[in-house]
């Protein structure tokens, strides 16, 4: 599996280091928890600190979006580097033309699942993303317990992805560490978020090498 660290328990106040901090683990890509406050009940951050931080790693920003109404940002998220912009299929926006906007800024495009929303409910999207993510918390707050109860999820859309013949990927993101992370790769998943874990390792790129293993 790729691992992508949420920098949401970095220190912001040195977000730079902390970048290269993941650069040096070996990590795949960043994974950027934009909260608006109404879809989850936290902030976080949206396209200035994006922007600030863009220069500071080539790695690619994987944006996720825990916003009510993501659309009408977009465009500011391109702009700000985000590689990927990734929508929860419980916004209040229109779900394909959200999708088609952000293919149109030339980004990649996903959608997300809160544990409450079942995988059918993302299998006529799949054809118009390059990935989805199962969430196994409660999106809003890092360092919460893994949901293990979200691997039949993580193998249903296996299942469909590999049925319709498509190239999306499965992301799994909340309370992922060395031990949930062999459960998620298990049930399917190609890309494992790590927050905490990551940034509270004692050796990260040895937690890095060993999900790369999986
Ligand atoms: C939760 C976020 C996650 C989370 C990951 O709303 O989407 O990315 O912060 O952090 P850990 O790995 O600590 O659960
Ligand atoms: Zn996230």
């Amino acid at each position: 599996m790729k691992v992508s660290p949420s920098i949401l328990t970095c220190d912001f106040a040195h977000g730079a280091d902390e970048l290269h901090y993941v650069e040096n683990s070996g990590a795949d890509m960043v994974h950027l928890d934009v909260m608006d406050g109404v879809f989850v009940p936290n902030l976080s951050f949206g396209p200035p600190v994006i922007a600030a931080l863009r220069p500071h790693t080539g790695l690619f920003f994987d944006v996720h979006l825990m916003m009510e109404h993501p659309r009408r940002l977009l465009p500011a998220f391109a702009k700000a580097g985000a590689d990927l912009l990734n929508i929860h299929l419980e916004c209040a926006d229109p779900i394909e033309d959200t999708l088609a906007d952000i293919r149109s800024l030339g980004k990649q495009a996903a959608i997300t699942l809160k544990p409450g929303t079942p995988a059918e409910a993302a299998f006529s999207y799949l054809p118009l993303v390059d990935m989805v993510l199962v969430m196994t918390v409660e999106p809003g707050f890092g360092g919460q317990s893994f949901m293990a109860d979200m691997m039949p999820k993580v193998a249903a859309l296996r299942a469909e992805i590999d049925r319709q013949g498509l190239p999306v990927t499965i992301q799994v993101d909340g309370g992922i560490n060395a031990a949930t992370a062999a459960t998620v790769a298990a049930a399917g998943a190609d890309i494992a978020v790590m927050g905490s874990a990551l940034f509270n390792a004692e050796n990260p790129r040895a937690l890095v090498d060993l999900v790369h293993g999986m």
